[in-house]
């Protein structure tokens, strides 16, 4: 295994007075160049966990190592961590150049390299020649940049961001995010990103871990959280679709809720409960051809959103959540009967080892 370059080791935090860990065992690695989303719901412990790897907060117990060495009782100013938190804004009454510089002056770095790798900095993030500038004149989008340069200016050994984008407008946080992720790739930092969103955590980032109530339900790949996700609150966690629960009776085939079959592909004991997913996208609207699974239902409501028509479709007990391309000709109503389809590659077998 190539050697990891931080490594999150069975990390707790139990707050005091709390009933319960808001951190509960938490184990995950980063080899150096990564870029790891820490993506879940509000509340479980995504921000306590980078308050324990900055040194902000001390682990209940567990280990935090940084090339081999543990640095959980490493004082915050020797860990030389880079942190943009949304709630740690830039110190308004410095300039943007006096914000950047300021980790520096704190290491004693001296005046003339100060200007150097501040200009530098500001190069990196777009804003050469606005080092002068107060913060209060400068829009939202620079200011995110001015902090990641704050952040970056000190070169150092991880870069930490806690929903760095949460007040931008959407159209900002799309460009931010791209230019985040070209500042990383270029500065080669292992960083960690906080996110309740799962477009920023799939669009920006190497893997995803998943946390849900304090614990990792699961990390990987984006194709293969959403692919191949291990429980069922990663699959509804990241992106939409139906599911399923029923016995696999024979190899690729399961008796689901009234007795209806889907075929998928995976391995599953015959006699073992299933669950089974499938995405919107991954319906279609079907012509006559038997194809293997098939839904005859009625659809119950729809909505026209321009590339795609996403539509709810009642078959019996169950409503599908379908999403259909509308360049095919003449598009379903609400009320119409409809027959969908679906590949059994495409249905996802929840808990199945990523392949
Ligand atoms: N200083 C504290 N004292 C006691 N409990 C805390 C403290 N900080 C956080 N918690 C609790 O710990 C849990 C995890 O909080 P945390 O801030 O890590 O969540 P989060 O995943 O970052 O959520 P969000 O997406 O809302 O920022 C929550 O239940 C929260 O109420
Ligand atoms: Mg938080």
């Amino acid at each position: 295994m190539a050697e990891q370059h931080v490594i999150i080791d069975n990390l707790v935090k139990t707050y005091a007075g709390a009933q319960k860990p808001s951190v509960d065992h938490v184990s995950f690695s980063l080899p150096r160049g990564e870029m790891l989303a820490l993506l879940g719901p509000s509340g479980c412990g995504k921000t306590t966990i980078l308050r324990m790897i900055a040194g902000l907060i001390d682990p209940t117990s567990g280990a935090i190592r940084v090339d081999g060495k543990d640095v959980s009782s490493t004082p915050v100013y020797k860990r030389n961590m880079g942190m943009v938190f949304q709630a740690y804004a830039l110190f308004p009454h410095m300039t943007v150049a006096e914000n950047i510089s300021f980790g520096l002056e704190m290491r004693n770095v001296g005046r003339a390299e100060r200007e150097e790798r501040v200009n530098k900095a500001l190069d990196l993030v777009k804003l050469t020649g606005l080092g002068a500038r107060k913060v209060a004149q400068l829009s939202g989008g620079q200011q995110q940049r001015a902090a990641i340069a704050r952040s970056l200016v000190i070169e150092p050994e991880l870069l930490l961001l806690d929903e760095p984008l949460s007040n931008l407008d959407a159209k900002l946080r799309d460009e931010m995010r791209d230019e985040i992720r070209e500042i990383q790739a270029r500065t080669g930092v292992t960083a960690i990103f906080v996110t309740h969103d799962q477009d920023e955590a799939l669009s920006m980032a190497d893997r995803l871990a998943v946390m849900s109530n304090g614990r990792l339900e699961q990390i990987g790949t984006p194709r293969q959280i959403f692919d191949r996700p291990q429980t069922e609150f990663v699959a509804s966690f990241i992106g939409a679709g139906t599911f399923f629960e029923g016995e696999a009776v024979e190899p690729g085939l399961a008796v689901v809720d009234d007795l209806k079959t889907i075929r998928f592909t995976g391995t599953a004991p015959v006699g073992a409960r299933v669950k089974l997913m499938i995405r919107p996208h991954r319906l279609r609207l079907s012509e006559g051809a038997a194809i293997a699974n098939t839904f005859k239902g009625t659809v119950e409501h729809i909505v026209y959103r321009g590339q795609i028509l996403t539509m709810n479709v009642r078959c019996g007990k169950k409503l599908l959540q379908a999403d259909l391309p509308t360049h095919a000709g003449s598009l379903p109503e609400k009320g119409s009967e409809v027959t969908l389809s679906v590949a059994p590659e495409d249905v996802t077998l929840i808990g199945e080892e990523a392949r």
